[in-house]
């Protein structure tokens, strides 16, 4: 993949001095209005192997959805039976091909949504036929249930993958957590956030062979084809002087064991899967809110979902590009230590910081040229000359 800079962070390019006092997100009024998330996307919910023809309740960007498997497809319902709002998703399949509301049996064609039979009110009640309930595009893909939530024709999933998951045999795993606290956007902002691992992070086991730089330059790229941001190191530092304070980050006893992370370095030891890719930097966002973070021999993706103001579901997703033995030994790496450590403790503390975030107000500081290229991405999304995939920010139901 060629890629073409973007911005400096740092001295590459001079830059007009930031207003002082605009600190909140006027200038990028679509992603201040998307507290609810974008529409016209697809998102992944639940994993394909825990949907049967019991129906399953999420929420996405503020709507109630009640997933269900008819033999061997998925559908989507709006989760709320229009008889008296109960949610369809306490109740069960009592014929083939249909969902019944637990209350009065209201019974829905899952395929449609269409009302086909009020139990109670016996075979000839006049309302079956005047009634439907929004159904939802979905898909089946990468072991995930796909939901597609906006008013236009969906876009093939394919187009708002990663590429590399469809011409590739790879195994995953992974972890999703449903009503993690925090709005969506402080989600993605803290995933591609270029500063806070060298300190939020710095003390974790997951890191412990490794050596983490206290500070870098850093220039946000963008793949040719606009859909993905990385972060790029141009240098890193590992121990500085700070007047007046002193040496930042000490070193300390565990580091004799660990391995510099230096641009360039991990390329040595590569996947080369992942080498093929020619990523530029290993840390990449996309829209609708997608990180994918190059490790040296697996990649992981984590997409946060919004779900409603303050919650969004988190899905976290490590893949490995290999099959048959290669297959059986990362699913070993990964639930004897990926998902505790990393899919664990080490995301817990970013939890940790997208629960307590609350901004605007913000004084933004150089390494968070991360999130403000990310926002200027999520505008770009609104303008005309990519009308085709025009999102639109989700209003509250
Ligand atoms: S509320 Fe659903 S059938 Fe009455
Ligand atoms: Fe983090």
């Amino acid at each position: 993949m060629t890629t073409k800079p973007e911005e400096a962070n740092g001295a590459r390019k001079e830059r007009k001095p930031r207003p002082q006092g605009l600190e909140d997100w006027r200038q990028w009024p679509n992603y201040e209005a998307a507290t609810l998330g974008l529409r016209n996307y697809w998102y992944p919910t639940v994993w394909a192997r825990d949907l049967g023809d019991k129906p399953q309740g999420v929420k996405l960007l503020g709507e109630n959805i009640m997933l269900i498997r008819e033999g061997s497809k998925v559908y989507a319902l709006h989760d709320r039976c229009p008889h008296r709002g109960v949610k369809l998703s306490e109740g069960k399949k009592v014929f083939p091909g249909t969902v019944s509301c637990p209350y009065h049996g209201w019974t829905f064609d899952v395929t449609d949504g269409r009302l086909c039979a009020a139990l109670p009110d016996g075979p000839d009640s006049p309302i079956v036929g005047n009634v439907s309930v929004r159904s939802y595009p979905t898909e089946e893909a990468l072991g995930l249930v796909w939901v597609f939530v906006g008013d236009q024709e969906p876009t093939p999933l394919r187009d708002q993958l990663p590429e590399e998951l469809f011409t590739h045999d790879f195994v995953a795993a992974g972890r999703i957590t449903p009503g993690r606290y925090g709005n969506w956007r402080f989600a993605v902002e803290n995933g591609f956030d270029e500063g806070h691992a060298r300190y939020l992070h710095r003390d974790q086991a997951f890191m412990m062979f490794r050596q983490m730089p206290g500070w870098a330059r850093t220039k946000i790229v963008a793949s040719e084809d606009g859909d993905w941001l990385f972060r790029v190191q141009e240098s890193v530092e590992y121990e500085s002087d700070f007047p007046g304070l002193g040496k930042w980050p000490r070193r300390k006893i565990t580091q004799v064991a660990q391995r510099k992370m230096t641009p360039g370095e991990v390329g040595k030891r590569l996947d080369p899967t992942i080498k093929s890719l020619n990523l530029p930097g290993h840390i990449s966002v996309r829209l609708p809110g997608l990180l994918r973070v190059a490790w040296t021999t697996y990649l992981h993706f984590e997409w946060y979902v919004p779900e409603d103001e303050n919650h969004h579901r988190y899905v976290q997703y490590a893949v490995r590009f290999k099959t048959g033995l290669g297959d059986v030994a990362f699913r070993l790496r990964y639930w004897t230590y990926i998902r505790w450590l990393f899919h664990g403790k080490f995301t817990g503390r970013d939890a940790w910081m997208v629960e307590e975030m609350d901004a605007p107000p913000e004084r933004l500081f150089r390494p968070d040229v991360s999130i403000t290229r990310w926002r200027r991405l999520v505008e770009s999304a609104f303008e005309p000359k990519r009308e085709q995939k025009k999102p639109s920010a989700a209003k509250k139901p």
